[in-house]
């Protein structure tokens, strides 16, 4: 399994979960607390979550205004990680201070700078446009799981297992049937792998959402931006509808599915799920319909990483996978997965 990619963004958080409530979240390792300061910028804070006095979790303190205070023995930080205040003496010891990460809000999400903080640039911060655009309407959640990241990764890029553990909910015969084109583009780290069914089964997921009945067009556009974001553009319509020669595609619905994959440590991982739609966009029902119904979709895939980490645990080092054509996305998607981590093992030498 590929090793942690630091120096790139990963997903920490949504935005919601960010308050004035401290939150604490362990990303490649790291321990870190957020909050969201009281001023009308409502800044999300990113602070590594171990005071440097005996390392209590910040995030078990409390606030007062944008300072921290630990809930051991009170000392205090302001947001940017410095120590403002120890107990039982004017001099607040010159190294007293935690490190504090770059933090970005975009597109729901709460993004945070794995590695050195000089190399943060949001620019590179890939996007996902539809989760705060009017013209969609989204569900999600997040579920951690007890499995290496790249157990997630490789779940996420072949879409073949969902006629088996999703069927009867988001699976039908013809995804594990119909066969996969894979495009890599090693120097951006985006994979893309795509299905197009022309005639299938339309899974209840999409027959209750959408309402159509009968047999569908179905297409599933992977696009993976390695290390974390994962979007799949999933399309389906009434057999026979295609876009428009001018590229318009009214007669059919789109679902944007998005996924973040943010390693919390070895062998655990966040898995941020979201489902956005383009269609019934204020029906109540279909949006209750499709967070339940996707949670449980999730859920499917979390208790199967679960049990395959365990399984994968028990057995000796050095089992060589058997691997076919399915495999072609999830087996590039580790190759950039390897590249990001050693590039982000090396010493960064800094102008000044
Ligand atoms: S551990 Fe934080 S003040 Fe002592
Ligand atoms: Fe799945």
């Amino acid at each position: 399994m590929p090793a942690f990619a630091r120096n790139q963004w990963y997903v920490a958080a949504y935005g919601h979960e960010v308050g004035r409530e401290l939150l604490g979240r362990r990303i490649l390792g790291e321990p870190i607390a957020f909050y969201r300061t009281e001023d009308d910028a409502a800044e999300v804070v990113a602070l590594a979550d171990g005071c440097v006095h005996r390392r209590y979790p910040l995030s078990q303190g409390r606030l007062d205004g944008d300072q921290l205070v630990c809930g051991y023995h009170g000392f205090t930080y302001d947001r940017t990680g410095a120590c403002v205040y120890v107990p039982g003496q004017k001099r607040v010891p010159r190294t007293a201070r935690v490190s504090s990460y770059p933090v970005v809000e975009q597109d729901s999400f709460v993004w945070v700078w794995i590695g050195d903080p000089a190399l943060a640039d949001p620019a590179t911060i890939p996007r996902a446009r539809h989760l705060a655009d009017p013209g969609w309407t989204s569900v999600s959640g997040m579920e951690p799981i007890d499995c290496d990241y790249g157990l997630l990764v490789d779940n996420l890029l072949d879409l073949s297992h969902e006629t088996y553990l999703h069927g009867g909910y988001i699976g039908t015969p013809e995804v594990a049937e119909t066969p996969i084109t894979t495009e890599v583009d090693e120097g951006a780290g985006i994979v893309r792998v795509s299905r197009h069914m022309d005639d299938a089964a339309c899974p209840p997921f999409y027959a209750r959402s959408t309402g159509i009945e009968g047999r569908i067009t179905r297409w599933q556009d992977i696009e993976y931006h390695a290390p974390c974001l994962y979007l799949l553009h999933s399309r389906v319509a009434p057999v026979g509808v295609l876009p428009h020669p001018d590229g318009t595609d009214p007669d059919a619905f789109h679902t944007e599915i998005t996924y973040a994959i943010t390693p919390s440590a070895p062998g655990h991982v966040y898995d941020f799920w979201a489902v956005s739609r383009d269609f019934a966009q204020d029906d109540a029902e279909v949006t209750a319909f499709l967070r339940d119904f996707n949670h449980t979709v999730v859920m499917q895939d979390v208790d199967a990483l679960n049990v395959l980490q365990r399984a994968l645990d028990a057995e000796p080092s050095g089992y060589q996978e058997l691997s076919i054509n399915i495999d072609t996305g999830g087996l590039a998607a580790r190759r950039i997965l390897t590249r990001l981590a050693e590039e982000g093992a090396k010493p960064v030498e800094h102008v000044s």
